[in-house]
């Protein structure tokens, strides 16, 4: 069994990793209906969320554990750190355990990218971004992967925040709009990302500040629990609604407010042209994303047939594998 830490992974550099990511997570979209799949289990807190993810093809089981304590930074921790195991589903004995943290970063850019790809006007050129926490350099990055971004305004509350942003992405040739608040970003944006981490029905901006931009595709990443939202709920019933997996993103999404049945498509749909991307008639489309187990096994899938990591022997290895208790003898 292979023991992957996040140096481990993070020795493959984001280029590569990113180009990974987006590959197989497109192909195993594009084979969605090989998977067993359920909405992931959840345990809550008032200060913070566990949650466990399975989901398995015929060859390979996974699950990722992954927590959400938006209390943590100012304890010096991330909000967010995960880990994952792979199995063989032949004789369930786990193959790998590793890391997830950097790897939900880059399993959910790759995501937005390629919501964005289907979604968003191919011209975009400006991109919002409101929170500006650990994941918001991989969304930019995706972003920029895909679309000529000359323009980025952003905006989160802790200033810090915003100057750690700025840092990070000086040099890049693109122009740094710093915003006020929210409704100050989403003023001509062609992207907009939202990426906070705040455990209450927040309202980053009024739904009047974007009803008249043209084409706008919204990728919410940050409202993804019960009690946990970020956009005003008109916005989100005027929207045309993606998500990953409706079962789940219904309790979860921003469309966890809605009353009645709510009109969506699922990602998977979308990327094997059951329907269709961004048409003439579509005007704001929201991409509810609230992350998929799906998508965390295809970067197990990339680490299992990278082969990397170290051997670690955790379970018991016995001449007789009835004898479990000679383990015991002296
Ligand atoms: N959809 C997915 O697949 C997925 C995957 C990973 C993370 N997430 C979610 O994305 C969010 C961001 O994660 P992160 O790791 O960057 O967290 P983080 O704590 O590092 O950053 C969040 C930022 O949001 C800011 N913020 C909080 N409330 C705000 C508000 N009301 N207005 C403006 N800024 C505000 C904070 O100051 C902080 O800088 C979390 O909610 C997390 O649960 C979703």
């Amino acid at each position: 069994m292979k023991i992957i830490t996040a140096k481990d992974i993070g020795t493959f550099g984001l280029d590569a990793l990113f180009t990974d990511a987006v590959r197989f997570l497109e192909e195993d979209l594009a084979r969605w209906q090989e998977f067993k799949k359920s909405a992931r289990h959840a345990i809550h807190y008032d200060h913070g969320v566990f949650e466990l993810m399975p989901c398995a093809d015929n060859a390979h089981y996974s699950y990722k554990y992954v927590n959400a304590h938006p209390g943590n930074p100012a304890l010096g921790k991330l909000s967010i750190v995960a880990l994952g195991m792979l199995a063989d589903v032949a004789t369930g004995y786990p193959q790998l355990v590793c890391d997830m943290t950097l790897l939900t970063a880059i399993r959910t850019a790759a995501m937005s990218v390629l919501a964005a790809k289907h979604l968003a006007k191919p011209d975009s050129k400006v991109l919002g971004l409101i929170g500006t926490g650990a994941q918001s350099e991989f969304q930019v990055y995706a972003m920029r992967q895909m679309f000529p971004i000359t323009s980025i305004r952003y905006y989160d509350r802790d200033e810090a925040a915003m100057e750690k942003f700025e840092r990070n992405m000086q040099g890049s040739g693109v122009e740094l709009v710093a915003c006020k608040s929210g409704d100050e970003v989403v003023q001509g944006v062609d992207i907009l990302t939202t990426c906070i981490c705040e455990k209450a029905r927040v309202k980053l901006f009024d739904y009047a500040s974007v009803k008249d931009t043209k084409q706008l595709f919204i990728n919410a990443i940050g409202g993804d629990c019960p009690g946990k939202t970020e956009l005003d709920i008109e916005l989100v019933r005027n929207a045309r609604i993606v998500v990953e997996f409706f079962e789940q993103t219904k309790y979860e999404g921003e469309i966890q407010y809605l009353e009645g049945d709510v009109a969506h498509d699922e990602m998977w749909e979308i990327v094997q042209g059951m329907k269709p991307g961004r048409t003439e008639r579509d005007g704001i489309i929201l991409f509810d994303s609230v992350g998929f187990a799906l998508a965390d096994f295809s970067m197990m899938r990339i680490l299992h047939e990278r082969g990397i990591g170290s051997e670690i022997e955790i379970l018991p290895s016995l001449e007789n594998p009835k004898d479990l208790i000679s383990l015991l003898r002296p």
